[in-house]
């Protein structure tokens, strides 16, 4: 594991680009989140199981099979092919992810990663233009950004091996097919975002076609989106299985699709598609064990060295929200972001020494690191190998069901809506999500983050992710699901909650609402939401930090698992999420 020395020169301009380009909608640039007082959010309550989702319908959906008796598996694959329909930004078919399962009856834990991978005609140059620099248009914007899908496989792999048993593939898609085929009134985050993303994927005749009137404009709030094609593909993944998805009339379509538009996947590639059920990282914070996602997201061990240097610190006896308390969240962010660039990868390719990021004693080395009264300057930090990459339309949902099993699920399309293309025939919108890859050693993503060697794009490889689906567990019990959208920001907002939740036992939807701050170690600087007050900023300024007002997306959607019963807390932030109870 050889380092690269970065100079410090090389390291300001890394910074420097990282500054460049968050891929939010012109709708999220221009709204900044207002958090409500946090002692008027409260969780909502639940008796007998729980989805909170970031689209009202999806999460019905889930409830409903809850109610008939399925289990939280059955009800997070109901939810994630139902969000395919209702929620085109980043629910998908066409996209991957990752899910992860508590089963109660055997105190199992489990981690599906359902990524979307390269296809094997993908090289490591493949993202580089003519003159050999990093060409952001062919990974963000063209075909050759398109993953082979993984989400088919990975939600029915899901039900096969951890549902209830009691309903087939056929009888949970129903009712995302009823929707795709009568339709759904635009509302809440299509709305939302649907007219800023139109002309972006209006280039394409069949993504023009699903999403516009019949003038041509996009859908608008109240217009009726149906899916006739989408329809097509979900039945035809009803009766066959993934094999409906991935080999067939679908496969072929999509493929040619794909190819007519400048990419180079391959019916051999899509049929080649496996998910991989993947041992959950674990870690253990003041008494609590942390179950998150394991590489090729890079989520779960970032997640677990952060809380890891927390847990020296006496964050309870530091106010809520204080100059300290952010001042160290902020350092340990740092130093683990840090790590993630220069270890992290595709496990298939990349030897990371998972077991050292994840000690306690290592920990106990970088929190002695942190000068309670200074910010170490990232430059400090320069340890640089490896690459990670993001983009910000994801989404997340959490799901509980009344017999102690947890889902917690994050899956993506990457950019808002994908690539924009709606594959000819099939309805199915594609992602970006190569884009997720390094273009070149040193190259920064969309979100910033620089990348280098473990991350360059090859064959069959998966590109690394920040998503971090996780389970809190007390006495092998679930005690909070959550996670979220937002690229590199994932990580630092998961942390978040998690230390409201344990340190500052807070309601769980209090803990969601609350403002959150963010630092990936490059740029070094901190962004914040509004609602931190201040004097605190002031403070935080004071030991030396750059801060940057605005953080972009996120959605927390959570469920904590209480002795009076569950609280859901859909986030604020986002127009349409819903916790169902029943
Ligand atoms: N595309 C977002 C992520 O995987 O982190």
């Amino acid at each position: 594991m050889t380092a690269i020395a970065l100079s410090r020169r090389t390291f300001v301009a890394l910074g420097l680009v990282a500054l460049a380009a968050w891929p939010a909608t012109a709708q999220e640039q221009r709204r900044f989140y207002a958090p409500p007082p946090l002692d008027t959010v409260h969780g909502i309550p639940a008796e007998n199981g729980m989805v909170v989702a970031q689209e009202k319908l999806a999460a019905r959906i889930g409830a409903d099979i809850l109610r008939q008796g399925g289990n939280a598996v059955d009800a997070a694959v109901a939810t994630g092919f139902a969000m395919a329909v209702t929620y085109p930004r980043a629910g998908n078919i066409g996209g991957g992810g990752f899910m992860v399962i508590h089963l109660a009856e055997h105190n199992e834990d489990i981690a599906i990663d359902y990524r979307e991978t390269a296809p094997q005609a993908a090289t490591r140059d493949m993202f580089l233009g003519a003159d050999g620099k990093p060409d952001n248009d062919k990974s963000r914007n063209s075909a050759l950004g398109i993953g082979v899908p993984g989400t088919v496989a990975g939600l029915a792999l899901a039900l096969a091996k951890y549902g209830s048993g009691q309903f087939t593939l056929a009888q949970i898609l129903k009712p995302a097919i009823d929707l795709a085929r009568d339709g759904i009134v635009v509302t809440d985050d299509i709305a939302d975002t649907l007219p800023d993303m139109y002309k972006r994927m209006s280039r394409w005749p069949d993504s023009a076609k699903t999403f516009s009137r019949t003038d041509g404009t996009p859908l608008h709030e109240g217009d009726r989106l149906v899916q006739g094609d989408l329809t097509t593909t979900l039945l035809a993944i009803a009766e066959q299985g993934p094999r409906g998805f991935y080999e067939g009339a679908v496969a072929d379509k999509l493929v040619k699709a794909v190819r007519d538009a400048g990419g180079i996947m391959t019916t051999d590639d899509l049929k080649a598609y496996q998910p991989v059920i993947r041992t959950p990282v674990r870690g253990s914070y003041r008494g609590y064990d942390i179950v998150s996602m394991p590489q090729p997201s890079s989520g779960g061990i970032v997640l677990i060295e952060i809380l890891n240097i927390l847990e020296g610190f006496a964050m309870a006896d530091m106010k809520q929200g204080s100059a300290a308390s952010l001042h160290v969240m902020i350092e340990a962010m740092k130093r683990a972001y840090a790590d993630r660039a220069r270890y992290l990868g595709d496990p298939a390719f990349v030897d990371a020494p998972t077991q050292l990021l994840l000690a306690k004693n290592y920990a106990a080395k970088q929190r002695a690191g942190i000068d309670l009264a200074r910010a170490t300057p990232s430059a400090d930090l320069l340890v640089a190998k490896a690459a990670p990459r993001e983009g910000s339309n994801t989404t997340h949902y959490s799901v509980v069901d009344s017999r102690g099993n947890a889902v917690s699920n994050t899956y993506t399309l990457n950019f808002p809506y994908g690539v924009g293309l709606v594959a000819e025939g099939t309805g199915v919108l594609l992602n970006n999500e190569l884009d997720d890859f390094t273009a070149a050693v040193g190259a920064s993503n969309a979100f910033g983050l620089v990348g280098f060697e473990a991350n360059l794009p090859g064959p069959g490889k998966r590109p690394l992710s920040s998503m971090s689906p996780t389970i809190v567990l007390k006495d092998n019990k679930p005690v909070l699901v959550t996670g979220t959208p937002g690229g590199s920001r994932i990580i630092s907002a998961v942390t978040q909650v998690i230390v409201d939740v344990i340190d500052y036992r807070m309601d769980v939807a209090a803990a969601v609402a609350a403002p959150r701050i963010h630092h990936q170690w490059l740029p070094d600087e901190v962004r914040y939401e509004t609602g931190i007050p201040g004097d605190v900023l002031t403070e935080l300024r004071a030991k030396g930090h750059k801060l940057v007002e605005g953080l972009g997306y996120s959605s927390a959607n959570s469920i904590a698992v209480t002795p009076h019963g569950l609280l859901g807390a859909p986030d604020p932030r986002t127009r349409g999420t819903e916790a169902a109870g029943q």
